[in-house]
């Protein structure tokens, strides 16, 4: 029988609700046609934005959403998409495509009003000019009665939006600049000095962080420029093969399914060194990681636009969710936010859209079964249970405590397993399940083959619980206590 005990933790960090975030881009079809259809659409929309995929968002209690970019941020000027008259431009990242700019700053953030979520405004380093960046926080913030606040109010936004999460450009190391660490620090200095505070908003500046591999960035960063900076990201995508030829991301064997596992649990490995340079320079841990991107990349599916990233969604996407999930509650010390890359019919999406339809990957349903973690002081778990071929343990697990709940998260990642669990003394247990094979996934004839149900094989016995774990399963408890 596998293991699990529980227990409080001194100096227990919470859990920041910002860690189950989201990620979207211009880029395929995640803005225009999966979020925004505009007004005049046959498709269900609030003033332009889809009816069902902002119902989706917000059951999810979806809590903050980073855009424009990715690569699309450092080469997006704000000032074309404002305003009645919107500039053309060429989205030479994302297949070449015309971007009308008819989604702009005002759609963002009615976006975000529709969903309840914090903004998370990512600027424009690589091709964009200081002055830009600071009247763009100007125009977004100010209550000043200056020029670009009376743009603002020109086009119908009398208030200020306080937003408060402010990334200073994206992969600089690469597609933002091709800049050296040193460099980059010094223009990251340059840039965040001119995002100012307005009224009580102070602004959480996000740096430009490593791709993962990278430990001299975060150094170079880490030395030079940590007290001018609230969170440093951290970029990683689980890759099944190689950036070659990623893998389908449907049609793949039981070895792969395993190795890509191994692949996605790398992100735990990167916290803690990239987590272990930081602590040198910040043992306080004032800096957040901020992971703003993560998920499985596959090949794209066929026939569609290499450049838009579509891909399909399986049970092995949801397993590798669930694991960094887990992983992220568990450095919830140092990681304050994380944005899967990205909402809509991109990469690891949670929803996928045709036309009219829309449908729930297997990996929104893992970000369902984990919301109790939201905000939730986190709890000690340890798990002795086997590990597999390739040296990875069978199970992933978290636990947190809000008021009189603890929620526990298990993925199990192969055949079915009892597991016992010490620590929580409860009143009773319930709890939510999500199983399939690996390869299983939703269509949108048939959008239902991967979604939660009830979970009835747990059972309290005095001072533990037992449950049974299918096979390819990952269950959330919820103990009364
Ligand atoms: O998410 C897709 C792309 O991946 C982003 O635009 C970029 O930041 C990263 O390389």
């Amino acid at each position: 029988m596998d293991k699990i005990t529980i227990g409080r933790m001194e100096n227990a960090p919470k859990i920041d609700k910002n860690i189950y975030g989201h990620f979207s881009e211009h880029l395929g079809h995640c803005i225009y046609g999966g979020i925004f259809v505009g007004e005049e659409s046959a498709i269900p929309n609030t003033n332009g934005i889809r009816k069902d995929v902002v119902e989706a968002m917000k059951k999810l209690n979806l809590p903050v959403l980073r855009w424009p970019g990715g690569c699309f941020a450092d080469e997006y000027h704000w000032r074309d998409g404002i305003g009645p008259d919107r500039k053309r431009m060429v989205n030479t990242n994302w297949g070449g495509v015309v971007e009308d700019n008819s989604f702009g700053t005002h759609e963002f953030m009615e976006l975000c009003r529709q969903v309840g979520c914090a903004p998370y405004v990512n600027i424009n380093v690589g091709s964009g000019t200081v002055r830009e960046m600071a009247e763009w926080v100007e125009y977004m913030n100010s209550d000043g009665d200056s020029t670009t606040v009376r743009e603002r109010w020109a086009n119908g936004h009398k208030e200020p939006f306080n937003v408060r999460y402010w990334g200073i450009g994206n992969e600089n190391w690469g597609g933002g600049g091709n800049m050296r660490p040193e460099y980059y620090s010094d223009v990251y200095r340059q840039f965040q000095t001119f995002c100012r505070t307005y009224g009580d908003n102070v602004p959480y500046r996000i740096a430009c962080g490593s791709d993962g591999e990278d430990l001299e960035w975060t150094e170079v960063l880490m030395r030079t420029a940590a007290k001018f900076m609230d969170g440093l990201s951290l970029h990683y995508y689980t890759v099944p093969k190689d950036w070659e030829d990623k893998g389908s991301a449907t049609e793949f064997s039981d070895d792969l399914y395993l190795e890509t596992l191994r692949k996605g649990r790398r992100i735990g490995e990167l916290i803690e060194k990239h987590g272990a340079i930081m602590d040198r320079f910040d043992p306080e841990r004032r800096v957040g990681m901020i992971v703003d991107e993560w998920g499985c990349w596959h090949n794209v599916e066929l026939g569609t636009n290499p450049g838009f990233l579509f891909q399909q969604n399986t049970m092995r996407d949801a397993m590798v969710a669930a694991l960094s999930l887990n992983i992220f509650n568990r450095n919830a010390d140092r990681v304050r936010m994380a944005n899967i890359a990205q909402t809509v019919n991109v990469l690891q999406a949670i929803l996928l859209t045709d036309e009219a339809r829309m449908l729930l990957t297997p990996t929104y349903h893992v970000f369902d079964l984990y919301q109790g973690h939201m905000d939730a002081t986190l709890l000690q778990c340890m798990v002795e249970c086997k590990s597999l071929e390739n040296g990875i343990e069978k199970l992933s697990v978290s636990a947190s405590r809000k008021d009189d709940a603890v929620t526990v998260t298990i993925a199990n990642f192969t055949d079915e397993t009892t597991v016992r669990i010490d620590g929580v003394h409860a009143k009773n247990v319930s709890g939510r399940i999500l199983s399939g094979s690996p390869q299983a996934y939703n269509t949108f004839e048939e959008p239902n083959t991967v979604c939660t149900a009830s979970f009835g094989e747990v059972k309290l016995f005095g001072d533990h619980a037992e449950a049974i774990l299918p096979a390819h399963s990952i269950v959330a408890l919820s103990f009364a206590i």
